[in-house]
């Protein structure tokens, strides 16, 4: 029927009438890949140690990297509660991340009982975590 350059210059002709104007188009809140991290047992309140590891990864990466902490007790005096917690924790963080940006990456961190939260929150697992 039509030869392929017509079908192209309709296609970009498009394309420029749908794009607004860099000046009215609103910068993405959401950044290309989001980290969440769960910190270890006994450690202050942030990512903990594995916030290094975010931190590299944000110096390092060409893309826009944004990044959140899990609040839970992390404690080991309670450690059950302390993990069912930061599961749930994990569990809202990511549904809410995911909700919010869904084309971003989203990479979740953890060390000790972070990890073993964050296994929770992916994986499942049945019981409680000891
Ligand atoms: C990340 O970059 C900042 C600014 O250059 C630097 O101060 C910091 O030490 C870097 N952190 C890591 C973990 O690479």
């Amino acid at each position: 029927m039509f030869p392929k350059p017509f079908f192209a210059f309709i296609f970009c002709a498009s394309i420029v009438a749908v794009v607004p104007a860099p000046a009215a188009a609103p910068a993405s809140p959401c950044a290309a890949v989001h980290i969440i991290a769960a910190r270890a047992s006994t450690e202050d309140p942030g990512p903990g140690i594995i916030g290094t590891l975010v931190t590299q990864i944000q110096n390092r990466s060409s893309q826009t990297v944004s990044t959140n902490s899990v609040t839970y007790p992390a404690t080991l005096t309670n450690y059950p509660s302390s993990s069912a917690q930061g599961t749930a924790a994990t569990i809202t963080l990511l549904t809410n991340q995911a909700n919010a940006c869904p084309s971003q990456n989203i990479v979740l961190v953890g060390y000790s009982q972070g990890a073993h939260i964050i296994g929770h929150a992916v994986a499942g697992g049945g019981g409680l975590m000891r």
